[in-house]
Parts: structure tokens; C-alpha cells; sequence
């Protein structure tokens, strides 16, 4: 097991900063996502832990060791990729064994230590089948063995579940939690899928242009959003982001909408700084946190999106789109007028010039 420290750390391609100036904590046997969207610099940043990529900048640590010129085969690394790259004219055995001869252990530990971590997996019957002879998930599988039976110290995986279908993804996704538990690797997994990064990680880096956006646990990402970048990247349904500005009327604070006034509870108006006065700012509300059925404001329902145990309602606020979520049960006709409030406690604001969280 290992801790790993990323301080500073730059990369370029040319003119291309893919990642720039990050600095990240991964404590021993931690499971660390690192989540952003397509061209955000998780790759990047993993090839440098591993060793495949040389930072421009910067330092990797493994406990306190500096790890910027040890070859990637000193690393004792096991990584997983999305295109699980397993040779074809092996067995499955074979595939697990290979990280196993390279290193050149006996061939009775090679045997003992394969079958073990078959078993784990549950591919132990399927060890003298070839890669083409096995579904996606059981080709997965085989691809964590062979990345587990080097006893690395740190895993690193590249979007390893994304050839795989949505029920087999579920299944992996725990799959591959419960593991990282029962062996307690330091784990840095790297995803653009933020369902996929909130149900497996310890902690979640969110990366957006290279830049680190916020890194926490995932229920402080969907709670406390540090900008409006975080806001919008985490949540199922897409959190709603109204513009507006900010007026302070007989010591309350009133956020101007356009169609909708938002009142914001006591309390808000000192935590609010006063320079912030008539600026523009972005609310954030979850469609979780709209009730529907009463309130101050209405709306008309333009479309019902049925998903099983809720349903996604998308009102029309005299020219503002806002998305509710609300129980299957609840009854809602398109083309009517509704009534609707916000839970105010869980409102998110944000300054619109810089995205920062104010409240
Ligand atoms: N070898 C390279 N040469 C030049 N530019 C590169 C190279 N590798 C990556 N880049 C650029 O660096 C940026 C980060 O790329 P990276 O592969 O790390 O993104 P990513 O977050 O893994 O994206 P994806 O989700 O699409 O895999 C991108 O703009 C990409 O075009
Ligand atoms: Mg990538």
C-alpha cells in the first residue's frame, strides 16, 4: 500500500496544457476518481503516475519518495484500460499469468496465485477459454486479474467499464468496489461518467480544462458544489442554474430571476458579502429540491419524462425552463398550469462573474 502525492503537477503537448498545476492527496488504499469531461487531462494525469508520460512539471510522490525518473515496471502498478487489451492467442490463464513470468516467479507460485485471484473473480472455471470465448464483463474480469495478481501497490484504471453494457456496468461497478475494499489497494480510477465516480469513490477529483475544480467526498460534490462547473457536472437529472441578480431589500435578500423573485431565508442576508449588492449571480437548484403541487410560483408543465419510480416534470416559467423531479405517483398533466415552490435551505448561489459558490 501506498500514499500518493501529485504536487504541482503540469503537462503540455505543444501548446496543449493538458494538465495544469494539480495538486492531489491519495491517502493509503484510498479509491480516488478522477472525473471530468472528454479532453479534461485524466488520462494524462494517469499515464504520469504511472510513468508513461513524463510531467513537464511538477512531482509525483509514492510515500515520500520522489517517483518522476523510476521506469514505469518499478512503479508495481496494475493498470486496467478501457480496451482491456488482452492477447488473443493466450488463454485466460495465460493473460494472468503474463505480468506474473515476466517478473520471472517459479511456475508453482505463478499457478497458486492465478487461481487465487480467479477465484476472486470468478473466472476460475473459465481459465482454458481464449478471450474470444468470453462475454465482455468475463473479458473485464480477466483484465482486473491480470492487474491484480502483480500485488500492486497502487491500481490505476482508465474508464475500464465503458465497452460494457448498463446492467453489466452495475454489476462491475460494485464488482470492482468490493475488491478494492478487500485488498485495500490505493485506487485511482478515472471516469467521465459522474454516476459511475459518486457510487465508488472515497473522494472524487473534479477536473475541467486540465484544472482541478474541487476535490471531496461525493456527497460534499452534490451538497456543496465549490462552482457552478461542480454544480452542473454532478447530479443525475442536471441541477437547475437560474440567472439573476441580487437585491437587498429591508435587510432580506431577494434574487431577481426575470419571471421568478426568489426570497432567500433569514440568515442568507449576512452571509451574503455586500459588494456582492446587484450583481449577477446563478441559483442552483436540484430538481429533487422543487416541490410541485404548492407554492408561490407556477408554472406550466411542457413535457412528463416517466422513469419508473419518479418522473422528471419540465415547467415553463413564463420563458424559463425548470426541471422537478417528483414521486411516479404525484399527478401531473402536460399542458397544465401547476404550482411549485423551492426548498430554500438547499439552494446553491453562485457569483456569476467568477462561478464560485457564494452560499
Ligand atoms: N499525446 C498527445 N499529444 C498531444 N495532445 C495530447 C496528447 N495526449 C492528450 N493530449 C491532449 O491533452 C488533453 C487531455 O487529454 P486526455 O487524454 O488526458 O483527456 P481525458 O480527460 O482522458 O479525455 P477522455 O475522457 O476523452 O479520455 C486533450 O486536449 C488532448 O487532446
Ligand atoms: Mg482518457
Amino acid at each position: 500500500m501506498v500514499r500518493i502525492r501529485l504536487e504541482n503537477l503540469n503537462k503540455r503537448f505543444g501548446d496543449v496544457v493538458a494538465v495544469d498545476n494539480l495538486n492531489l492527496d491519495i491517502r493509503d488504499g484510498e479509491f480516488v476518481a478522477l472525473l471530468g469531461p472528454s479532453g479534461c487531462g485524466k488520462t494524462t494525469t494517469l499515464l504520469m503516475i504511472a510513468g508513461i508520460y513524463k510531467p513537464t512539471s511538477g512531482y509525483i510522490y509514492f510515500d515520500d519518495r520522489v517517483m518522476n525518473d523510476v521506469p514505469p515496471k518499478d512503479r508495481n502498478i496494475g493498470m486496467v484500460f478501457q480496451s482491456y487489451a488482452l492477447y488473443p492467442h493466450m488463454k485466460v490463464f495465460d493473460n494472468i499469468a503474463f505480468p506474473l513470468k515476466l517478473k520471472k516467479v517459479p511456475r508453482q507460485e505463478i499457478e497458486k496465485r492465478v487461481r487465487e485471484v480467479a477465484k476472486i473473480l470468478g473466472i476460475d472455471k473459465l481459465l482454458d477459454r481464449k478471450p474470444s470465448q468470453l462475454s465482455g464483463g468475463q473479458q473485464q474480469r480477466v483484465a482486473l486479474a491480470r492487474a491484480i495478481v502483480k500485488q500492486p501497490d497502487v491500481f490505476l484504471m482508465d474508464e475500464p467499464l465503458s465497452n460494457l453494457d448498463a446492467k453489466l456496468r452495475v454489476m462491475m461497478r460494485a464488482e470492482i468496489k468490493r475488491i478494492q475494499r478487500e485488498l485495500g489497494i490505493t485506487t485511482i480510477y478515472v471516469t467521465h461518467d459522474q454516476l459511475e465516480a459518486m457510487t465508488m469513490a472515497d473522494r472524487i477529483a473534479v477536473l475541467n480544462e486540465g484544472r482541478l475544480q474541487q476535490y471531496a467526498p461525493p456527497e460534499d460534490l452534490y451538497n456543496r458544489p465549490a462552482n457552478l462547473f461542480v454544480a452542473g457536472f454532478i447530479g443525475n437529472i442536471p441541477i437547475n442554474l437560474i440567472e439573476g441578480y441580487l437585491k437587498r431589500v429591508d435587510g432580506t435578500v431577494l434574487i431577481d430571476a426575470g419571471p421568478l423573485k426568489i426570497g432567500l431565508r433569514d440568515g442568507y442576508a449576512e452571509a451574503i458579502p455586500s459588494h456582492l449588492d446587484m450583481s449577477s449571480v446563478v441559483i442552483g437548484v436540484r430538481p429533487e429540491h422543487i416541490r410541485l403541487g404548492r407554492g408561490s410560483y407556477t408554472g406550466r408543465v411542457v413535457i412528463v419524462e416517466p422513469m419508473g419510480r419518479e418522473k422528471i416534470v419540465h415547467l415553463d416559467v413564463d420563458g424559463l425552463n425548470i426541471r422537478a423531479l417528483t414521486s411516479s405517483r404525484s399527478r401531473v398533466s402536460e399542458g397544465r398550469e401547476i404550482p411549485f415552490d423551492f426548498d430554500l435551505r438547499r439552494i446553491h448561489i453562485f457569483d456569476k462573474a467568477t462561478g464560485k459558490a457564494i452560499l
